[in-house]
């Protein structure tokens, strides 16, 4: 006799386990299944976590070379351990997943490990590594199972020269030079880590602006501050073609336009151009589930597909491909099946690249509200002027407020800085709430901190920034 189960969710990343932690919660009885041997998704094991490790060790280490000396540090120049930092980025992976085991048994959620698909609504069938074939009867199913790298036509993944962020994450020697196809988050943090072990970091991108959807002036300020750090970048430009040599890789460039092309050769290329949704193996087809021309699962606001009791989530649907939104949607599902009115407010989710300055936004860019014909005021203020940035060696960037030229009320925040991706949180709360910069002037910020930059921008919107 299958055992029976209010929801099954298949896939455990930060979408399916939030979601089953919170229906668990809700006194349902909950099943999840994963086909790695570790849960957490690409988040924990191959996105998110590890690569934040790698950013921040090296950033120590960048720093350590670099700023010690005039903060009165001498240690003389820093050498890489680079296995001991690969060690500390699998032990915070392995801690993370722990984690997620350990919520599991918590909440009294059955795992399934093997890959699951769905027979019909109410079933699914989970074949482990073993061969054998478990199958589950459940009253509601939720897909969760993510996304994977794209790839370039004729450009073969071997993991090892031609890589994706998998990868990238787990080189076992610093390059000489690493080109990296794509501007968007993921070349940027990753290529950061490599320039700042010593890598010679040359970046090609097909637009002609890096990070499409941050805000345009924070995007072009940003670049020349990689610039700096030696990253090189050729924008408008695609790659169309990787020969491997014994030397290494010969890359074909040409102009997006169309034009001559050029070679360039590199030690490593990491292709870094997107992510699409993986629905492979669930029978989606056969059951009849809807999935839209770019491979996601079609859903309605409460994420509920063309099939009576199937339901999806996170980046196997539309919207922007980052943790906390797939573990919002896992908790509205999660809310919605119990009852509740479950809901994600997509006005309010703050992205965050985790370079050295960070780069955050949440709301609307400059781009985005001159498009929609709202008329809105901006006010800026620069780290430069802010005195802890100053004690931190931290004066890159700038805060950006735009707001409603009528109401004042905070429709976008973007933030180039030290430690944006924390400061980020106070405009979200704000907006989550309809605040206006005046709000956000008013309220008493503690000295020194970097967040009064945050409200010194607000009291640009008003009478005027106080330090500038
Ligand atoms: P996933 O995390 O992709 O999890 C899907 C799970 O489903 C996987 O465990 C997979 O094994 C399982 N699965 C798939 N099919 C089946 C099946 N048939 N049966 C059983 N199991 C199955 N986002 C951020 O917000 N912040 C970041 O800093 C950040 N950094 C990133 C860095 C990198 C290098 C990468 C690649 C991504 C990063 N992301 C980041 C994006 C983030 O990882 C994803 O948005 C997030 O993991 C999506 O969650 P998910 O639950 O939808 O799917
Ligand atoms: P991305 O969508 O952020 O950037 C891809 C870039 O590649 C774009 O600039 C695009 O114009 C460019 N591109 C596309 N095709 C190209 C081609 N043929 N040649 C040259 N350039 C090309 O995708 P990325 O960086 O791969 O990340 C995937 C997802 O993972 C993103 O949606 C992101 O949200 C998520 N992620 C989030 C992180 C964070 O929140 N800090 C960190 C890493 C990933």
């Amino acid at each position: 006799m299958a055992e029976t189960f209010d929801l099954t969710i298949i896939g455990t990343g930060p979408g399916g386990y939030v979601c089953a932690v919170r229906a668990a919660q809700l006194g349902m009885k909950v099943a999840v299944v994963e086909k790695w041997p570790s849960f957490g998704g690409t988040c924990l094991n191959i996105g998110c976590i590890p690569s934040k490790a790698l950013l921040h060790a090296s950033e120590l280490f960048e720093e350590a070379s670099h700023s010690f000396p005039q903060l009165g540090i001498e240690v003389g120049a820093p050498t890489l351990n680079l296995s001991a930092m690969m060690a500390h980025k699998d032990d915070t992976v392995a801690s993370n997943t722990g984690g997620i085991e350990y919520l599991f048994k918590k909440n009294k959620i059955t795992a399934f490990k093997g890959t699951g698909r769905i027979v019909a609504a109410g079933k699914v069938a989970v074949s482990g590594d073993d061969g054998a074939t478990t199958e589950i009867e459940t009253k509601n199913i939720v897909i969760a199972t993510g996304s994977v790298s794209a790839t370039l036509p004729g450009i073969e993944i071997d993991e090892e020269k031609i890589v994706t962020s998998t990868g990238a994450l787990k080189l076992d020697k610093v390059p000489e030079n690493l080109l990296v196809i794509g501007a968007g988050v993921i070349g940027l943090e990753l290529g950061s880590v490599w320039a700042r072990l010593g890598a010679k970091v040359t970046v090609v991108e097909f637009l002609d602006r890096i990070l499409p959807g941050m805000d345009l002036d924070v995007a072009k300020q940003f670049q020349r501050m990689l610039g700096k750090q030696g990253f090189e970048f050729k924008l408008g430009t695609k790659v169309t073609g990787i020969e491997k040599t014994d030397a290494g890789l010969n890359v074909t460039i040409e102009p997006a336009a169309g034009g001559e092309a050029t070679t360039l050769s590199t030690d490593i290329a990491l292709v870094a151009i997107g992510r699409v949704p993986f629905t492979e193996g669930l029978g989606l087809e056969e059951i009849g589930v809807e999935c839209d021309k770019r491979g996601r699962v079609v859903t309605d606001a409460h994420y509920k597909t063309n099939v009576e009791g199937i339901y999806a989530i996170g980046d196997v649907i539309a919207g922007p491909m980052l943790a906390h939104k797939a573990e919002d949607e896992g908790i509205a599902v999660a809310e919605i099946l119990a009852g509740q009115a479950g809901h994600v407010n997509y006005g309010v989710i703050p992205g965050v690249v985790y370079t050295n300055p960070e780069v955050a936004s949440v709301g609307k860019t400059e781009e985005d509200l001159k498009a929609e014909g709202i008329e809105y005021k901006a006010a800026k203020f620069p780290f430069t002027a802010n005195g802890r940035a100053k004690a931190m060696l931290a004066t890159q960037g700038f805060v950006k407020i735009l707001a409603d030229k009528a109401t004042d009320r905070v429709l976008g925040c973007h933030i180039v800085g030290k430690g944006a991706g924390e400061m980020i949180h106070e405009a979200a709360v704000l907006m989550e709430f309809s605040g206006s910069a005046e709000d956000l002037a008013r309220t008493c910020h503690a000295h020194p901190t970097m967040s009064e930059a945050v409200r010194e921008a607000a009291l640009g919107l008003g009478d005027g920034s106080i330090h500038i």
